[in-house]
């Protein structure tokens, strides 16, 4: 078994030894957007430094737990709070969580954000259904040695967003009156905001909203095969325009909280509509083909 095959069975074994939930949905909340934590029904809640190889998150508004538990009807795994590349932390470390519960049973990924609207037509509170994204992180998820057993060297990422689930998105939006954009998140390594002529650059190169998470985790996901859904919640303008006001980290996580409601309602209605197959252990299939 790999090095990396290890950490993650080692981090798997410790939760699923303490709880009977086997998700079959990863949700990871952004700055902010813990709240949606708070409308699953818990049966296990992990602090991130008690699961053996995670690190601490260190980032103001952001809980830092795994939560398991049920959630409108499914089995899910929640990321309260995450790890980012500003904090210091490699790669391998930022998409160990999104392994592990990819090992926990979970085929589906929903990943939030806070994000800035590089796209002049975005206003803080608004929500964006994450078409595709741009790294500019200066690094991928993926360098190092390649597991096999986890997933090809070389991934393909042109369906990482899955339409069908954003189909399902768009669909479960307008039924709810909850309006939401598409566009292009960009991904930047922070921690500092992005300069007025850093923002156009990205508005040239396709960008609509711009933040400092998702890519590695959602490169991560896909690598392993996961189905994949990305909301970012925009909460300042970030058009590098001549009216571009200055960005406050407090601003950014009080607008999350108004963008994060609609997130919440959304999420929700999702989740109640995905199609699920139950997850079956290798064990019970065995025992159903026997
Ligand atoms: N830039 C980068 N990350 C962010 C922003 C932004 O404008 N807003 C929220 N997260």
């Amino acid at each position: 078994m790999s090095a990396q095959m290890e950490i993650i069975f080692a981090a798997r074994d410790y939760i699923q030894t303490r709880t009977e939930i086997r998700p079959q949905i990863a949700i990871i909340l952004g700055s902010g957007l813990g709240a949606l934590a708070d409308d699953v029904q818990v049966d296990a809640v992990f602090p991130y430094g008690e699961i053996p190889g995670f690190p601490v998150s260190t980032v103001a508004g952001h809980a830092g737990q795994l939560v398991l538990g049920t959630l409108a009807g499914k089995k899910v795994v929640v990321m309260q709070g995450r790890f980012h590349c500003y904090e210091g932390y490699p790669m391998s470390l930022i998409i160990l969580p999104v392994r592990v519960m990819h090992a926990l049973g979970a085929i589906s990924l929903i990943v939030t954000n806070a994000a800035g609207g590089l796209n002049p037509d975005f206003n803080p509170g608004e929500v964006m259904l994450i078409t595709d994204h741009i790294n500019t992180m200066g690094s991928n998820a993926l360098i190092g040695p390649n597991d096999d057993l986890i997933g090809p060297r070389f991934p393909d990422m042109t369906h990482t967003y899955a339409p069908d689930l954003r189909a399902l998105a768009l669909n479960v939006a307008k039924r709810a009156g909850i309006p939401l954009r598409q566009g292009v998140y960009v991904a930047t390594s922070g921690p500092t905001y992005e300069t007025p002529a850093e923002r156009r650059h990205l508005r040239v190169i396709g960008g609509d909203a711009v933040g400092m998470s998702t890519v590695p985790e959602v490169t991560a996901a896909n690598h392993a095969g996961m189905r994949i859904l990305g909301m970012s919640a925009i909460t300042n303008k970030a058009t590098g325009d001549q009216d571009q006001q200055p960005d406050s980290h407090e601003e950014v996580l009080a607008m999350a909280k108004v963008a994060g409601k609609k997130l919440v309602r959304l999420v929700r209605s999702v989740i109640e509509a995905m199609p699920i197959l139950d997850y079956v252990t290798p064990d019970q299939l065995t025992d159903i083909i026997e």
